[in-house]
């Protein structure tokens, strides 16, 4: 049997930010889309959280959601917020600036928990910034940005994944 099929736990990945109403809902839906383009939706579990609380049971932004339906991508998610189980729970927790990065930081050493934490601009080819800008307080052209960076970063983190999984 290849080693890809016999390999049956998915990969969990959890993509933060700090409000998971615009920018991690954003990764979350392109990075399901690109994981069902793939053909290889069985082999991930892909959910969002924020380090804040304020939204938490709220849908994403009605501007996160218009940008992402321009590009054929639904967005299903409600916000909540990260919590230290998240930390053992998920595989990967990709944060979108260095803010959410430190909170999860502080998090994981608190509790423990064993999650790779990443930026997820690392995995941007175009590395003209390390972070997802907050688009929460701009007009509509910040989300089409986001989206844009978030989609370049998801294929390359999708990549690199999928790469470390056939290893
Ligand atoms: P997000 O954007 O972290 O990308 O979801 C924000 C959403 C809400 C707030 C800030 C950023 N807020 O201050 O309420």
């Amino acid at each position: 049997m290849a080693a890809e099929v016999s390999r049956s736990s998915p990969t969990r990945v959890l993509f933060v930010c700090l409000g998971n109403i615009c920018r991690s809902p954003l990764a979350e839906g392109v990075f399901k889309s690109l994981v069902e383009a793939a053909g290889v939706s069985a082999k991930f579990e892909i959910d969002s959280a924020g380090t804040g609380s304020w939204h938490v049971g709220e849908p994403p932004d009605a501007r996160a959601t218009i940008v992402a339906r321009e590009h054929g991508v639904e967005l299903d998610s409600r916000a909540r917020q990260v919590t230290a189980e998240d930390l053992h729970d998920f595989d990967h927790v990709v944060a979108m600036d260095r803010e959410n990065l430190r909170s999860l930081e502080r998090m994981a050493s608190a509790s423990g928990g064993a999650a790779e934490i990443h930026l997820l601009r690392a995995y941007d080819p175009d590395p003209e910034g390390e972070e997802v800008p907050d688009p929460y307080y701009g007009g509509v052209s910040g989300f089409e940005n986001v989206y844009q960076i978030v989609t370049r970063s998801c294929e390359g983190l999708l990549a690199r994944l999928r790469a470390v999984a056939n290893r």
